[in-house]
């Protein structure tokens, strides 16, 4: 068994909690995520690459995290060469499915029609020298374009916090695609975005979504086959342990959410 640690700004990080633990069960779950500095997609990069790493730095040891999963786009496109240099555990980061996307639009492209994919991500990751390398590297063939928005972001919280998804407005933001030049594939580029599948789908009836969940999950069971865990512990908590940084009210509401994918009580970190 192991201690592994989910992080993210929100309850984004829910969309790759539910892959990792639909295949990978019976580890000690951990979810971190750092409200007070929501929203990740508005901060600079570097007070978003300090934060995490103050977090980082603290937490891991704290809690014995054998596996961190950075389930954030907007913190994995550029925290993870840092992170990296000061800790020692396997760090998982989740960036932008790029290549698969420009993969499946190759292929099934519409006769007469030219490839083109959507990256639909936060203001922090369509800026990133990383996200334009991962362009660059794997689609330089197809047409590209992008939205970053923090709208959408507050929209899936919204959800989970069980407001309805204000259809007409998620139409509005998505508009400029929903024509006969729009993309083929969408790349959901932020892990709240999953969240919000089937009302993106209802506004892009023919558009393929592409996220980074079931990739992340496959590396991370890899990862864990080598992981030297020499100490077989018993399961000291049945449920995940769920930790925000600032307990607000939105957060208690949120740890309700949460207390549905099988955590248990909130508790706040403070680095
Ligand atoms: N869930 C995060 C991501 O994947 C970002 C949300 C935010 O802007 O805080 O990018």
């Amino acid at each position: 068994m192991a201690n592994i640690l989910i992080f993210d700004s929100g309850m984004g990080g829910l969309s790759v909690y539910r892959e990792l633990s639909q295949t990978l069960t019976g580890h000690q779950y951990l979810y971190l995520f750092d409200n007070a500095y929501f929203p990740y997609g508005e901060l600079s990069e570097s007070r978003l690459v300090a934060r995490v790493v103050e977090l980082f730095r603290s937490f891991v040891i704290q809690h014995s995290v054998d596996i961190a999963v950075i389930a954030c786009n907007t913190a994995s496109t550029h925290v993870l060469p840092a992170l990296r240099e000061c800790l020692t555990i396997p760090i998982v980061g989740v960036v932008p499915a790029i290549k698969p996307a420009a993969e499946y639009s190759r292929q099934y492209q519409t006769v007469g029609k030219p490839a083109h994919i959507g990256l639909l991500a936060t203001p922090g990751t369509v800026s990133r020298h990383y996200t334009a390398e991962l362009v660059q590297s794997f689609a330089a063939d197809l047409q590209v374009s992008m939205l970053g928005t923090t709208e959408l972001v507050t929209m899936a919280e919204d959800k989970l916090a069980g407001q309805a998804v204000d259809l007409e407005r998620l139409q509005q933001i998505l508009a400029l695609w929903s024509n006969e030049e729009g993309p083929d594939t969408l790349v959901l580029g932020c892990t709240h975005f999953p969240l919000l599948a089937a009302e993106i789908s209802q506004c892009l009836p023919q558009v393929k979504l592409i996220d980074s969940g079931a990739a992340i999950a496959r590396r991370v069971n890899h990862l864990l086959l080598e992981l030297p865990i020499t100490q077989v512990l018993a399961l000291q908590h049945q449920q995940g342990r769920l930790f925000c940084t600032a307990t607000t009210k939105k957060a208690l509401q949120q740890a309700r959410a949460f207390s549905k994918e099988g955590f248990g009580e909130l508790n706040c970190f403070v680095p």
